[in-house]
């Protein structure tokens, strides 16, 4: 039978290139995912970390072969890996976003076996993105996790499971089967499906198959039923389809040789001239692009990173797609898009530059990788097929569209470009837009796959009135794309500020493009997209201001801009102290087409002169004539609280689980403070390791460390401490 064994525990790592016959001792001790080298949140050169590093495994088979074969398979190891098993090099694979594996039977041994792997972390002009500049960093070493996989000598090799007639009351499924005979004889095998629902229709099909020498043989089953139910994005329901791979007339026991489960969702996802539609229902894309970049820890970010992010995207910032800007991403942060209902453009690694003809290649081969690893999430409903911003190579995208098509025939492609002119040879005319509102397409179905960003980049230690425009800036272009027919959707550059290198960002090696910081906490622009939340799901009410006396940038002085409410309320009241201030709806003269406008209580210096007289401000947001929120404003800036809170409770004890720490300095009213500069130090009590800067300058009033389990079950304890201001903050986290 097949076994898959987590192969993630237990390496050994050096920050250079060692022979084969190093001593253990000049490597150190580490777990996967792992980055090659810790950095600081900015302020570094990529120089850190491009360098070759060398990772070592040694154990003994954790199950005997017992005629079987045994495949490492790597997730991601950026950006080259060279693997040597017991002496024997298995060559080198080069990129870092897609997985690879080895077939290592014939180099295994009983007692001690050692894997050794050369990673090549330098910016290699030979693999994409690179060859140009790149504004993003890629990280370096084994960051994601690695699998040994035993499998019988005739064996699954992929399984497919594509949907049709999804609106007809009685969805069919299709499953297609790829057998892999490694063997030098004809066998017979039957292949059985099933799906995880009651209808035996859908339970029981079986097929018998001659599976040739050597060679893998694709076969298709089949089954329909009314009870499967839709994958959409309130109820993102999904099914288990399990394969099963016997030998025929073999005593039940020894029958089979192999199964495999995938997760699938049931849905229809259209891109028409006139919108995108899910199940026959037009949804307008709102969106955001995500960089897989972690500060301090790189790429290498465990699966509960991954999935938090989405769990961001979709309930934090209201979106209901995310585009992997600008690679494959880990499959954890995909399998919480389908969990979610969180819609997902993913495409394949570059960067406005093509390569000559062996980097090419590499980009075909990725196009196969990232859609043979990710055709069966529900949530994936586009295929970026082209090097984002790139020219137009008709040769290469033709092929790159071709695979696609043939590998997938149920999605779209799309591709990136920033010139309407470009060669349309993909089913979405995917736009990087940069005109401060949304352009006349001059091709359907048309998808604006980034906006802003450069455009207007705002830090969170910016003055209020950068921030304010910062975020009205999105909503008139979420508005535009609203009133646009011929435009299915808007996807933002992007979701959090990141790493970059020395042609881009602020100086500092960093791009300020984010609704939200790095360490994804929120800009006034994140709260605009908050705002867009059904508030049947949550109601959503912030207020846009900083709320400070005097400063014009900064919501006092002679301030000539207005005072913004983002909120889902259908009203609001804006009190001063006791007294009502005034009753305000959704601006819809200037937005007459987002969902949920955002209040505009206008005459700045109106409001500037009241708040003068009652500095404490209070607003209640009221839903169907009720009051359903409440928002509590103060002038008095000094600093009463240090906040510090864990995203989660609990952390798995295997050096790997990772948690968020967020910390905060902020006035009575909860509001951060972000024009102060104080330093809060960090101390861990317990088994587990602290990720960032310690002391750590607070970045607009906020920030986050990571907090990593070792493997010792107990209680953490983390105390955060602005000495400065006599305050501290607790937070506890379970290691199981
Ligand atoms: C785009 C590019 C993104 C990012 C963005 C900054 O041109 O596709 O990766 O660099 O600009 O606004």
């Amino acid at each position: 039978m097949r076994s898959i064994i987590d192969f993630s525990q237990g390496w050994l790592y050096a920050a250079q290139e060692l022979p084969l016959g190093a001593p253990d001792g000049e490597f150190a001790a580490v777990t996967l995912p792992h980055s090659n080298k810790i950095v600081p949140h900015h302020n570094f050169d990529v120089s850190e970390y491009a360098f070759v590093s060398t990772y070592r495994k040694r154990f003994t088979l954790p199950e005997p072969l017992n005629g079987r074969r045994l495949f490492i398979d790597f997730e991601g190891v950026m950006i080259a890996a060279t693997v040597t098993i017991n002496g024997h090099s298995l060559g080198e694979h080069d990129g870092g976003y897609t997985p690879f594996s080895h077939d290592i039977t014939p180099y295994v041994r009983d007692g001690e076996n050692v894997i050794q792997v050369r990673v090549d972390s330098t910016e290699r002009a030979d693999i994409p993105p690179f060859g140009f500049i790149v504004d993003y960093l890629t990280f370096g070493g084994i960051y994601r996790e690695v699998n040994l996989r035993y499998v019988e000598p005739v064996y699954i090799k992929d399984v497919f499971v594509r949907t049709k007639d999804v609106l007809s009351g009685t969805p069919g499924v299709e499953v297609d089967v790829w057998i892999t005979n490694t063997t030098g004889s004809t066998v017979t095998r039957k292949i059985d499906m099933g799906i995880d629902i009651a209808d035996p229709d859908c339970n029981g099909e079986v097929v018998t198959l001659e599976c040739a020498a050597n060679a893998t043989t694709k076969v298709t089953l089949s089954c329909a039923s009314d009870q499967l139910l839709l994958w959409s994005l309130k109820q993102p329901q999904r099914y288990g389809c399990a394969v099963t791979l016997e030998v025929p007339n073999a005593p039940v026991e020894s029958a089979v040789v192999d199964e495999v489960c995938v997760m699938f969702g049931v849905r229809q996802a259209e891109f028409r001239k006139d919108g995108f539609f899910l199940n026959g229902e037009k949804v307008k894309l709102r969106g955001v692009n995500r960089h897989q970049m972690f500060p301090f820890i790189g790429a290498a970010a465990p699966a509960r990173l991954q999935r938090k992010d989405a769990d961001i995207v979709r309930d934090e910032l209201g979106c209901n797609i995310v585009r992997t800007s600008h690679y494959p991403q880990s499959r954890h942060f995909l399998d919480r898009c389908d969990e979610i209902g969180l819609l997902v453009f993913e495409e394949i690694p570059g960067w406005q530059n093509i390569g000559d003809s062996d980097w090419k290649a590499l980009s075909l081969r990725d196009v196969q990788a990232m859609i043979e690893r990710d055709r069966n999430h529900p949530s994936i409903i586009i295929w970026g097929v082209r090097i984002n911003e790139s020219w137009d190579d008709e040769a290469f995208y033709t092929v790159t569209n071709d695979i696609a098509r043939k590998l997938d025939p149920t999605r779209p492609t799309g591709g990136v470009r920033y010139f309407q002119e470009s060669q349309f040879l993909e089913d979405v005319f995917t736009f990087n837009d940069f005109s401060n509102t949304i352009v006349a397409p001059k091709n359907t179905p048309h998808l604006v796959s980034e906006y802003m960003g450069h455009m207007f980049p705002t830090k969170t230690f910016d003055g209020e009135e950068r921030q304010v425009e910062h975020a009205l800036r999105h909503a008139r272009i979420q508005d535009e794309m609203m009133r646009r027919d011929d435009v299915t959707g808007a996807i933002a550059w992007c979701m959090f500020d990141y790493n970059t290198h020395r042609e881009f960002g602020s100086g500092d090696r960093v791009c300020y493009h984010g609704v939200m910081d790095m360490w994804r906490l929120p800009k006034f622009a994140a709260y605009f997209y908050e705002s867009q939340i059904d508030p049947d799901e949550r109601i959503v009410l912030r207020p846009a201001t900083y709320y400070a006396f005097g400063d014009k940038s900064n919501g006092g002085g002679d301030q000539d801009f207005d005072f913004v409410v983002f909120s889902n309320c259908d009203e609001i009241e804006v009190y001063l102290g006791d007294t009502l201030f005034g009753r305000y709806a959704p601006n819809r003269d200037k937005y007459p087409h987002l969902l949920h406008p955002p209040f505009h209580i206008g005459d700045g210096q109106m409001w500037y002169t009241h708040r003068l007289r009652v500095p404490e401000g209070r607003i209640v947001g009221y839903r169907g004539g009720q009051a359903v929120a409440e928002a509590r404003l103060t002038t008095d800036k000094l600093p009463k609280a240090l906040t510090l809170t864990a995203d989660d409770a609990a952390l798995e004890g295997d050096g790997a689980d990772m948690t968020r720490l967020v910390f905060t300095l902020v006035d009575g009213e909860g509001a951060r403070l972000p024009h102060t500069h104080a330093v809060v130090e960090f101390s861990v009590e317990g088994e587990a390791d602290l990720f960032g800067v310690n002391p750590f300058p607070l970045v607009g009033g906020q920030a986050a460390v990571y907090l990593r389990a070792r493997h010792t079950p107990g209680v953490v304890t983390v105390r955060a401490r602005a000495a400065a201001f006599g305050l501290e903050a607790t937070a506890r986290v379970e290691i199981g």
